[in-house]
């Protein structure tokens, strides 16, 4: 391809690049107005087959119209009205910020390559890690992809600190609740543990860690000659958004020099609400924490944080070297993010957070994240009010978890009602109120993180769902 070419398609790059900035314009306009979810029938699936193989070259702006259609089958997990897992609500500066990293395409994972965004993302790890409550004098960490990905940093930390020797690896035992997210027990697994290494401990009626049962199960492993040594506590469980009892555990993990983990993928982001970041309270007791950027501090998917008390574990777990890469050894002060964790090449995932905070200021964060703390508590305070709602989880950082049940079915009828429900609420896009489980039965869960859904709305979803459960059971009881 000569010079003149390759400039005639900068030039048709730049004009699909308006293109994509009106699209832009029309996805966020109206957005409750759009579907929740599209998911491909069959016949559709057939048709976007003879997309997916590159042929013969096309013009760009087809191959744009081609993604147009594709992309057009998806859930919009920034729907104010998407409820279901944990939603991703992202903020457009993070979109913005996203395409400046791409623009860029730096390669984040050395000092030599990446000065600038380097030194950010250190300057935010520490500015973050200090509203975590870890000393800011030895904390450190780094961007990764998502929360499996900190949780597994921070796995393999606890197992290389307290593990020395590979006998010590096969008697290790880890405590995790019954409530952990799954992708610890993942993590663990590709660290090499199995499961008669993972004590899974009861949780109590608030769905959080029962201390009590973590103490015993640590007192009956040592005297089986088992060697505890990392206990993982989560900060805003997937399920309910329970926070489990963090200054209790690090009570439990000081005296027994066990490593603490805290899982705060979604809920440590309440650190910087400006009214909740007391619920946080013995955070900066861990020894390591993940958060998820890309959750509740509104950015676009892949933005990860994981943080640990003292950075020197980082590098003792990851820091590795080869011949090629000589000219890009660094010091602590420059440092080399390719040596704190396991991937090589980085994006600078860090810039489009710090793009976001930066224009937002950290007022308007933590009144955005406020805002989903007051959305569950009204949707609480809705659904109490009518008849045939049981609440099984209060509203608990912005997740309440509720069922339909209407007098005289069994256990396994409001357990159909309650999926079926779920499933008519996202057919007729009123709301994406996914189901879970807890006790052993079907529930509906409300994860209320957007910013874009007001209080008001949020009644009239209740409403909504409400009127939608009667006419079910009415059609179903006639
Ligand atoms: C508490 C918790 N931990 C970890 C994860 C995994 O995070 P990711 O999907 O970013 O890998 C999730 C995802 O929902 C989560 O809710």
């Amino acid at each position: 391809m000569d010079f003149d070419s390759s400039q005639r398609m900068t030039q048709d790059v730049a004009e699909a690049f308006r293109h994509i900035t009106s699209l832009f314009h029309q996805e966020r306009s109206e957005p409750s107005q759009k579907p929740i979810v599209k998911v491909a029938s069959p016949t559709a699936v057939s048709s976007l087959h003879q997309y997916a193989l590159p042929e013969a070259p096309k013009p760009i702006e087809s191959v744009v119209e081609e993604a147009i259609k594709i992309f057009s089958y998806r859930l919009r997990n920034d729907h104010p009205r998407f409820f279901g897992f944990i939603p991703s609500p992202a903020h457009p500066l993070s979109w913005l910020g996203e395409m400046l990293c791409s623009l860029f395409n730096t390669h984040g994972g050395s000092w030599l390559q990446s000065s600038g965004p380097s030194t950010i993302e250190a300057g935010l790890i520490n500015f973050l890690a200090t509203k975590l409550g870890l000393p800011s004098e030895t904390a450190g960490g780094l961007f990764v992809s998502g929360g499996s990905m900190a949780n597994l940093t921070g796995m393999t930390m606890a197992r290389d600190r307290m593990l020395g020797s590979q006998e010590a690896r096969l008697k290790g035992c880890i405590y995790v609740s019954e409530q952990t997210h799954f992708s610890v027990t993942k993590g663990l697994k590709v660290l090499g543990f199995v499961d008669s290494q993972i004590r899974k401990v009861p949780v109590n009626s608030k769905f959080r860690f029962d201390v009590e049962s973590l103490k015993k199960t640590v007192q009956n492993d040592r005297a089986k000659g088992l060697l505890p040594f990392a206990v993982v506590a989560t900060c805003g469980a997937t399920n309910t958004g329970s926070i489990d009892p963090l200054q209790d555990i690090a009570d439990v993990a000081q005296k027994e020099k066990l490593w603490m983990h805290v899982d705060g993928a979604y809920g440590a982001s309440i650190v910087l609400s400006k009214s909740y970041s007391h619920l946080a309270d013995g955070l900066g007791r861990a020894d390591s924490i993940s958060l998820d950027a890309h959750k509740w501090f509104f950015q676009t998917f892949g933005c990860g944080i994981v943080f640990v008390r003292e950075k020197k574990h980082l590098l003792d777990s990851f820091a590795a070297n080869a011949e090629y890469v000589r000219d890009a050894v660094a010091a602590e002060e420059t440092p080399n993010f390719w040596s704190y964790g396991i991937e090589l090449t980085l994006p600078a995932r860090a810039m489009k957070l710090w793009f976001t905070m930066r224009v937002l200021g950290l007022d308007t964060m933590g009144a955005l994240i406020d805002h989903g703390v007051t959305l569950a508590e009204r949707a609480e305070a809705e659904l109490r009010k009518l008849k045939d709602w049981e609440i099984f989880s209060p509203a608990t950082l912005a997740i309440v978890v509720f069922r339909y049940a209407p007098r005289g079915l069994s256990e396994n009828g409001l357990d159909e009602l309650n999926i079926a429900l779920s499933k008519k609420l996202l057919e007729e896009n009123i709301a994406g109120a996914l189901t879970t489980k807890l006790h052993g039965k079907a529930v509906l869960r409300v994860c209320a993180i957007s910013p874009q859904l007001s209080l008001e709305e949020m009644t009239e979803v209740i409403t909504k769902i409400d009127e939608t459960a009667k006419s079910m059971h009415y059609v179903r009881s006639i």
